[in-house]
Order: structure tokens, then C-alpha cells, then sequence
């Protein structure tokens, strides 16, 4: 019996574990892993590496038009971008403010929705950002809203970057960002409606994993 290639949206905001829980939730499930952040990350590294406004919308909409997503990672001029480069915090800072305008989000829609078409055509796949299930994909199978307090996000930031000495520091950044992201009026960080929200604040890395599977058997019983 053919196996159908099952969509599940993860989203939410910076710190929630959204990486995390994405990589294991596709790794447990055998299918692809699309991580939509790193297109933005990757226009905002273009950005900054052209010297393009972070203002200039038109101009950062032609930089998107460069951008592929693969499970395996972004692409940009059909280059493969190394993880690290796109996780620099002036390149989060960045993404944040290039992810507000428009004409970047409408070059990078039809780029994320066509990734993961090829990706559920090839079995399956676990796609995570901000707006998977409102806007990219609302016809996901499957939709997770993951959350945790601001001083939860930033204690998990600082032990996943070394920086234990800055959690004061990083918690601002999230909330700069948490503001950037939830404010603008294209795409809004919010949960869908038919969203299943799991707040993570407390919970283990591995608690979420299996919650999350959970919900996907309780979706799919072929999965
Ligand atoms: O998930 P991340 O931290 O790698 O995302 C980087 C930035 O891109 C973040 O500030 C929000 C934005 N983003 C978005 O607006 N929509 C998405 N689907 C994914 C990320």
C-alpha cells in the first residue's frame, strides 16, 4: 500500500525549539525536514554581504529570487550556504527585519510551497517557520504552534551557543525579535486556528519529540 507523504507545520517563535523538534520529529518518522527560517536567513546574509538596505524591500525581493530550499539546507546561486553562516547573529538580527517586507515574502512563498510539494511527493515532510500553518502551507495534515516563556528561549539559546554568561542579553534579543516577528502586518507570528499549541516551558527535548509523533500517528495511521 502506497504511503502517503504526510505535511506537518511546525511553528513558533525564536528558541521554542522549533530546530530541535523538527530535526528528531522527521528523523523518528523517516521523512525530509524543511527549515523555511534559513531562506530568510539567506536573503539577510546576501543583504549584508551586497551591502542592500535592510529598508529596501524591492531590492531585498530581487536577493529572494536567488534562494532554494532543499531538505538538506538552503541554496543560494545554486551554492549550498554552510549552517554556520547563516546562524551569525547579525544575520538573525537581519532575517528578522528582512522577513518584514512583502516583496520578500512573496518571492519566498511559491520557493517554500514548491519544496514541499517535491518533498511530500518523495514521502513526507516536517516543515518549520513562522507562518507554515497560517500561510505557506494551511492545508498542512498536520499543525504544531510551539511555545515557552521569553526566559526559557533565551536560557536554551545561551546553553545551545555557549553563551551562559549572556542570557540577559539574548532574552532582550528574543523579545526584539518575538516584537519584529509578531508585529509586522504581512504574515504575523501567530498560531493557526486549527493549530494544536504546545506550550514547552519545563518540558525535555524528548517529551516534545514524543508528544509531537503522537499527534502525527493520531493524524495518519499509515505514517
Ligand atoms: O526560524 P529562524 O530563527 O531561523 O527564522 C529567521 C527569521 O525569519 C525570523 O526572524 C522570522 C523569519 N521567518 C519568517 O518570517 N517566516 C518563516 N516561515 C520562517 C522564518
Amino acid at each position: 500500500r502506497e504511503k502517503r507523504g504526510i505535511i506537518v507545520a511546525i511553528d513558533g517563535p525564536a528558541g521554542s525549539g522549533k530546530s530541535s523538534v523538527a530535526r528528531l520529529v522527521a528523523e523518528r518518522l523517516g521523512i525530509a525536514k524543511l527549515n523555511t527560517g534559513a531562506a530568510y536567513r539567506a536573503v539577510a546574509l546576501l543583504a549584508l554581504r551586497e551591502g542592500v538596505d535592510l529598508g529596501d524591500g524591492p531590492a531585498l525581493g530581487g536577493l529572494a529570487g536567488r534562494v532554494a530550499l532543499e531538505p538538506s539546507g538552503v541554496l543560494v546561486d545554486g551554492r549550498r550556504v554552510p549552517e554556520e553562516e547563516l546562524r551569525a547573529p547579525e544575520v538573525s538580527a537581519a532575517a528578522s527585519r528582512v522577513s518584514a517586507h512583502p516583496e520578500v515574502r512573496e518571492v519566498l512563498l511559491p520557493v517554500q510551497r514548491e519544496a514541499a510539494e517535491r518533498a511530500r511527493r518523495a514521502g513526507g515532510a516536517v516543515v518549520e517557520g513562522r507562518d507554515i500553518g497560517t500561510v505557506v502551507l494551511p492545508g498542512a495534515d498536520l499543525k504544531i504552534f510551539l511555545s515557552a516563556s521569553p526566559e526559557e528561549r533565551a536560557r536554551r539559546r545561551a546553553l545551545q551557543t555557549g553563551r551562559e554568561q549572556e542570557v540577559e542579553r539574548i532574552r532582550r534579543a528574543i523579545l526584539e525579535r518575538d516584537r519584529q516577528d509578531s508585529e509586522r502586518a504581512v504574515s504575523p507570528l501567530r498560531p493557526a486556528p486549527d493549530a494544536a499549541v504546545i506550550d514547552t516551558t519545563g518540558m525535555g527535548l524528548e517529551e516534545v519529540v514524543e508528544k509531537v509523533v503522537g499527534l502525527v500517528r493520531a493524524t495518519d495511521g499509515e505514517v
